[in-house]
């Protein structure tokens, strides 16, 4: 066995990968040693939501034996967007220059962590995408296909977003990305969080660089996909991509 190297991404400054959880109990332990094994000199932020299932304990048990694993423990569901949001807030606190998006089921893998963050060399957004050549989504059932398929055609057409995965999940930002496009002012709070970002870095003229991706759905746990998530996506994409037309016919800024 070769020893792990260390800091091959150390040009890039400080990396944290963060991992928003829900009800995640039988993933997060695996997750969280998977991301330190792929890239050990990544640091990892668990943020909870309280969940019923005491995933929170379990994240805290794992940073009590690895000081580079911290737990953000939230007070109740609020969505994705929300955790998100926090968990970048925090690692802006707290020195971090990379700030990487990872769901907790596996879905994402932490063995193709090193393949963002080399593209990260040469963009200030990275993302793992589903639907460029190389790009794969291992287990999904028909249904779930053809919503995010959906979704993505509907979101860059409304947006006019250059963007095959728009609604992906799986991102790298640099810290001046997130600050210069405006996170603050981010109100989306369920999936559609995902095209908020992307839509805003594209207009806000950063480099944007999509790297394929296997997304591997769920074998533990229940996904928080909800109708609700969905109507929130649909009227948000709407009204961006209806005010973004109004304000060109008018001629003022968005
Ligand atoms: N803290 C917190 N609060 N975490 C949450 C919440 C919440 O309200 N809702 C979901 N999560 C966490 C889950 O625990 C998981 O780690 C991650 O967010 C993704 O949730 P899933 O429920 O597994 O999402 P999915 O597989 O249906 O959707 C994935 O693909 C979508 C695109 O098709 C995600 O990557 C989405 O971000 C992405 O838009
Ligand atoms: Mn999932």
């Amino acid at each position: 066995m070769t020893a792990p190297q260390e800091s091959t991404f150390a040009d890039l400054g400080k990396v944290l990968v963060i991992i928003p959880t829900y009800n995640e109990a039988e993933n997060v332990e695996r997750i969280v040693s998977r991301v330190r094994v792929a890239v050990p000199e990544v640091h990892v932020l668990v943020a909870d939501d309280n969940s019923p299932d005491g995933t929170g304990d379990l994240a805290d048990k794992i940073a009590a034996e690895d000081g580079n694993v911290h737990v953000l423990h939230r007070k109740g569901k609020e969505g994705l967007g929300a955790a998100y949001l926090a968990g970048f807030r925090w690692g802006i606190d707290h020195g971090y220059d990379v700030l990487v998006e990872m769901d907790a089921d596996g879905s994402h893998q932490p063995e193709e962590l090193s393949r963002l963050l080399t593209a990260l060399r040469g963009a200030d957004l990275v993302l793992g995408s589903r639907w460029v050549p190389g790009g794969a989504v291992v287990n999904w059932p028909k249904s779930r296909l053809l919503l995010s398929r959906g979704g993505s055609l509907y979101s860059r057409v409304m947006l006019d977003v250059p963007i095959k995965d728009v609604t992906g999940g799986y991102r790298a930002f640099r810290k001046e990305t997130l600050l210069g496009l405006g996170m603050e002012k981010v109100a989306s709070q369920g999936y559609c969080f995902q095209v908020d970002l992307a839509w805003r870095a594209v207009k806000a003229g950063y480099k944007v660089a999509e790297v394929p991706i296997t997304f591997v759905e769920r074998e533990h746990g229940a996904s928080k996909m909800s109708r609700n998530i969905v109507v929130e996506a649909l009227w948000r994409v709407t009204a961006w991509g209806v005010g973004a037309r109004v304000s060109k016919l008018t001629g003022r800024n968005a």
